[in-house]
Parts: structure tokens; sequence; C-alpha cells
């Protein structure tokens, strides 16, 4: 029968079923940690405020050190009858110290006020882990992105051919929504980093504790205003949890594109062996899992959103049973990222591109259409007729079954009077990628400005 916190007022424990459903030491363990710094600061306050003697700080102490050495190496871990981390250390604490000493500690504080601080500790520190993870996928991109420094690409707009870009300016765009992203975790931490301790079950506390001090004990900026929204608001994990969903789609985006590069039919990318599986029965086959999974978990990064604002919904004040399902998803979705952002860094550094390929394709499909219209308005024509004139180069060449730059000086003075042979000065890619010079743009000198200061931004986090 589960040992419980509230043996007072009830004549018997828990029903069996009552305790497994209630249980959470198999997810809420990793918490432990968290818990025990808790306790430390508690601990210091309860002596500060004189409800602890110098003599019991200094056993509650030596206590919680040893209890932590003991989950450290495993010597200490929950047991069938706890039901949540906080109970299972306070027993562990008790085990060691004994009940006169190891009793005290649960004064002025609840697991209504413990947890949420401890979730917001833990989720701090991951946010600082998984943003080193985002920069090294960032860090893959911008070296593939050096190193093919002036190789052209078709760059596209619905899948179709567009304009010609650089495969650099290409990479860069996905570095910068990543960057993005760590930035995110970033401004999450400025109101993450709040302490609800010493707000008690919701109401506050009226020992004399100061919540000011645990927070600075624990790390944080400072205590919550409200205690009722220090023990209810799940706010921190939700948005947590949405940074975690959009990283989840950035890294599909560009593990979509690497799925389609590696095909036959566009041979842009050849996958490393060591990120690349193989088939059972197709000997031939290289398959893209790594970018497949991260497409995949996308999918389930977004469950565990979800999920946990469906959990939040409608929940009144303050602090619900509920909640106690607001870890899972959260914990999922580090534990996700945790392994697939190694698996992506990896992908993207490792790919081999096939220069010869993009820089062919980059011109196909009268993606210098485009130059040629504005070529056209540098002559003095109105965009609009401009528009059309090279719209009908396109018409031609494609009922002919040839390029734009295939076209004669008669065929095109016979498209427009506007046409002089000299159009063909853009109808070549780098002029086209030469000519998207403003900042932003695809020129290998812009593109090379903003490799540059992307470098710089990654440094700085
Ligand atoms: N394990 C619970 C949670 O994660 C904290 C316990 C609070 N329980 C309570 N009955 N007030 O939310």
């Amino acid at each position: 029968m589960t040992v419980s916190l509230w043996g007072g007022r009830f004549s018997g424990g828990p029903s069996d079923a009552l305790a497994a459903l209630s249980k959470s030491t198999h997810f809420d363990w990793r918490l432990a940690p968290y818990d025990l710094a808790g306790s430390r600061a508690h601990a210091r306050v309860l002596h500060k405020a004189g409800l602890l003697s110098d003599e019991h700080l200094a056993t509650m102490l030596e206590g919680l050190r040893s209890l932590g050495a003991d989950v450290e190496s495993g010597a200490f871990a929950p047991a069938e009858t706890d039901e949540d981390v906080h109970t299972a250390l306070e027993r562990g604490l008790i085990e060691r110290v004994g009940p006169d000493v190891g009793g005290r500690l649960r004064a002025g504080r609840s697991r209504n006020d413990q947890v949420a601080t401890q979730f917001r500790m833990y989720l701090r520190d991951q946010a600082r882990l998984l943003s080193a993870k985002i920069l090294d996928v960032v860090q893959a991109l911008v070296e593939q992105a050096e190193r093919h420094a002036d190789v052209a690409m078709p760059g596209r707009t619905h899948l179709q051919h567009a304009q010609p870009v650089l495969l650099a300016h290409h990479l860069q765009a996905h570095a910068w929504a990543l960057l993005r992203d760590v930035d995110r975790f970033v401004d999450w931490d400025r109101r993450a980093a709040i302490s609800p301790y010493g707000s008690g079950a919701l109401a506050g506390s009226s020992l004399g504790l100061d919540p000011a001090s645990i927070a600075a004990d624990l790390g944080m900026a400072a205590p919550t205003e409200n205690s009722i929204d220090g023990t209810a608001s799940r706010d921190f994990a939700a948005e947590f949890s949405f940074i975690t969903a959009m990283v989840g789609v950035d890294l599909s985006r560009i593990a979509e594109e690497v799925i389609l590069w590696a095909t036959a039919e566009f041979g842009f990318v050849s996958l490393d062996d060591a990120f690349s599986t193989g088939s059972s029965i197709m000997p031939q086959k290289k398959n893209p899992d790594v970018a497949e999974l991260a497409r995949g978990k996308a999918g389930r990064l977004i469950g565990d959103l979800a999920g946990l604002l469906a959990s939040l919904k409608g929940l009144p004040l303050a602090y619900n049973r509920d909640l106690q399902e607001d870890k899972e998803p959260v914990f999922d979705a580090v534990d996700t990222l945790e392994v697939l952002l190694p698996a992506v860094s990896g992908m993207v550094a490792t790919l081999t591109f096939h220069p010869e390929r993009l820089e062919a394709l980059a011109p196909q499909g009268f993606s210098l259409a485009t130059d040629v219209a504005e070529w056209l308005v540098r002559q003095g024509v109105p965009f609009r007729i401009a528009h059309e004139v090279a719209g009908e180069c396109v018409r031609v060449c494609e009922s002919r079954g040839i390029g734009l730059e295939d076209l004669q000086d008669d065929d095109l003075a016979r498209i427009s009077e506007h046409l002089t042979p000299d159009v063909r000065a853009v109808l070549t890619v780098p002029g086209s990628l030469a000519s998207r010079n403003a900042r932003g743009g695809t020129a290998p000198v812009r593109v090379a400005e903003q490799r540059a200061h992307l470098l710089h931004e990654t440094a700085s986090r």
C-alpha cells in the first residue's frame, strides 16, 4: 500500500487502483536533482526564519547530500509505494535523518509549488542543452554553404523552377530559421526564470519564509508575484513545447528537401553511408531514414504540444491533479529532440552535393524570364509590358523546344522592338545571380556577407 503524505485525516490508505493511477515516479524521477536543490534551499530559508536550529539544518543538509549521492549512484530509487518524486525523496531523507528532523522540511511548502518550480528548473537546463544541439545543425548548414559558396541551383516556388539562387543562400535560409528557434529559447527563459517556491499549495506561505531568497538560491531571477498563478500556470511548459514543435517543423522542412534531393530525379545530393540505411530485400537501396524520421517526429512534437494544451484548457484555478499530465508530453519532446538533432546535424554535415547537376538545372524551366523582364524595365519599358514580352519569349521557346538563350536576334526583334541582342547579358545564371545584389538577395557578394553575419550571430548565442 502506498505511504501517503496525508495520514491524519484518512482511516486507510489509497486503493491499489488509485495508487496505480496516481503514480508518476516512472516519469518524474528525472526531476530528482531539482527536488533536492529545492529542499536544500528550503531548509536554508526555514533556518533563516528561525524554524530550524543550526544543528537540524546541518543534519538535514548532510542527509540531503547523502541522499543526492545515492540518487546519482542509483543506490536510492523510487519504491513501488512512492507516489511521486517528491514523496520518494522525502521518504529517503527521513530514512537518513529520522522523522524528527526529516519531518520538518515540509513546513511552508507544498508539492504544488515544488513541482511548478522544479519543472521550470529542469526545462531551463534542457533549453540550454537543446540550443547547443540546434546550433550544431546551424553550423553544419553554414559549413556546407561555405564549401559550395558559388554553386547555383534552381530556386523554386510552388516546387516549380522560379529563379536561380545560390545553394549557399538556400542552406543559409534554413540556418536563420533555426537561429530564431534558439532565440525563442533565450526569450522563453526570461519568463521561465521565475520561482513559484513559497506559493505553498496556492495561497502563499505564512511561516515568514522568504521566496526571494529561495528564488536566488535556485538561480531564478525572482519569485512569482502571485501564488495562485505560481502553482496553477503552465504556460511556461506550453511555450517550451511550442518551441520544440517549431524546431521539429523547421527540421522537417530541411528533411523533406534532403529526401527529394537524394532521389535519382533530383540528383542534388548523395547521403553518407553512416546517415542512410539499406533495404533488407532491395540490394541497391540507400534510404534517407534520418530525414524521414525527422519529418515524422515533427508530427509527434506537434502532438505533444496539442496534448498539453488540451490538458490545460478549461482548468479552474488553482492546482488540479490534471496538471500532473503536463510533464510527459514535454519530456517526450525533450527526449525526441535530444536524439533527433545530432542525427540531423550529422546528416547535413556529411551530405555530398553534386554541383554540376545543381548548376545544370539552375537555368532550366525558363528561370531567367524574370531577368528578361527586369532588363526591359531598365530600358524604360513599363513592367506590365515587360512581363508580357518576357512571357512571349517563353511561349516561343516552349513551342520550339529551345531555351531563352537560344533565341536569335531576329526572334527577339520579332517578339518586341525593345528586345535588342544586349538582353543576352542577363541570360546567364551568373548574371542573374549577380544582379540580385540588394541586401538579403542571392548575389554572391551579399550571400557571403550574410554568412559572416550568420556566423557572428551563431557565435554570440
Ligand atoms: N506529482 C504531482 C504533479 O506532478 C504533484 C503533486 C501534487 N499533488 C497534489 N495532490 N496536490 O503535479
